[in-house]
């Protein structure tokens, strides 16, 4: 496995390859976990080398304390990495990707970026877009890979390259889940013990979100679920929305030709969680 901090090792690396040789490709923030590994592993199979990066981008953070408590474990990722099928692992500095200048891009998302997460993180997917832009230019991959975890990051990428005619597909990957449906984070691991034992509720009522919504009303679900985070002391809701699994344009009616998905984000003390589930 080879471990390059320099764009240009990565690029005369890339060049050195087959023609033929396809690349698939993970972006991550590092802090690794099965959840990362499962995406690294649908790429090697769908591809002949894979390339992981980890860079925690400083664009994407709108709170500098999140930023500074994103949880830094280099070493443990890249032992972790080498026993997963991942070719090159592209570690840069924030210098190597950024230069001198540490400035989002502002990119015309269609409105994806007004919605749920893009409320609450102002200029968070702007700083997705700038990296992933710039990954995507370094390497060149063929197809790249994205949890469902974050749900809204996957469909501004897929506009993304749309627009912006970037040659490489996008692949959606499911979530991840700890045995008791936590999703997996990153961020999981800063949970205390008892915040960590009450944070499955999350998908607890995800999925009861789920089989409700053949029968009740959206607003009577989402008073429904407001009501059960009012009885879980350790977890603060900070959203729940069922929207448009295309637009992810908040749904007030049901409508038998669109498809939905329920997402909601939740804090446990300063830790933030996001979750999500097609309905
Ligand atoms: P990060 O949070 O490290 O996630 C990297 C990738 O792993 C993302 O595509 C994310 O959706 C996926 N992922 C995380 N947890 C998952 C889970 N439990 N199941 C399935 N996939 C999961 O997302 C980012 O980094 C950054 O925004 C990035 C795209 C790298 C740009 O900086």
């Amino acid at each position: 496995m080879l471990v390059y901090g320099k764009i240009k090792l990565v690029q005369e690396k890339i060049s050195s390859l087959e023609k033929e040789t396809s690349i698939g490709f993970v972006p991550t923030m590092g802090a690794l976990h099965e959840g990362h590994l499962s995406l690294i592993n649908r790429a090697k199979k769908e591809n002949d080398f894979v390339v992981v990066s980890i860079f925690v981008n400083p664009t994407q953070f709108d709170n500098k304390d999140d930023l500074n408590n994103y949880p830094s474990t280099l070493e443990a990722d890249l032992s972790l990495l080498k026993s997963a099928p991942c070719d090159l692992v592209f570690t840069p500095s924030i210098s190597e990707i950024y230069q001198n200048n540490v400035e989002r891009v502002l990119f015309d998302f269609d409105g994806l970026d007004y919605q749920m997460e893009g409320k609450f993180r102002s200029g968070h997917f702007q700083g997705v877009g700038t990296v992933v832009r710039h990954l995507f230019e370094i390497i060149k991959p063929n197809k790249a890979y994205f949890g469902e975890k974050d749900f809204q990051q996957l469909q501004i990428i897929k506009n993304l390259v749309k627009k912006n005619k970037i040659p490489v597909q996008i692949v959606a990957c499911e979530i991840f889940r700890e045995r008791d449906g936590l999703a997996m984070s990153s961020r999981n691991m800063r949970l205390t013990e008892a915040q960590r034992k009450a944070a499955p509720m999350i998908h607890k009522i995800l999925e009861e979100v789920k089989s409700k919504f053949h029968e009740e009303s959206i607003l009577n679900i989402s008073n429904w679920v407001e009501n059960e985070f009012q009885k879980l002391p350790l977890l603060d809701l900070e959203y729940f929305e069922i929207a448009n699994d295309e637009t992810l344009e908040s749904a007030k009616k049901k409508n038998p030709n669109e498809k939905y998905r329920a997402f909601i984000a939740v804090y446990a003390g300063e830790v933030r969680l996001i979750d999500n589930i097609s309905i």
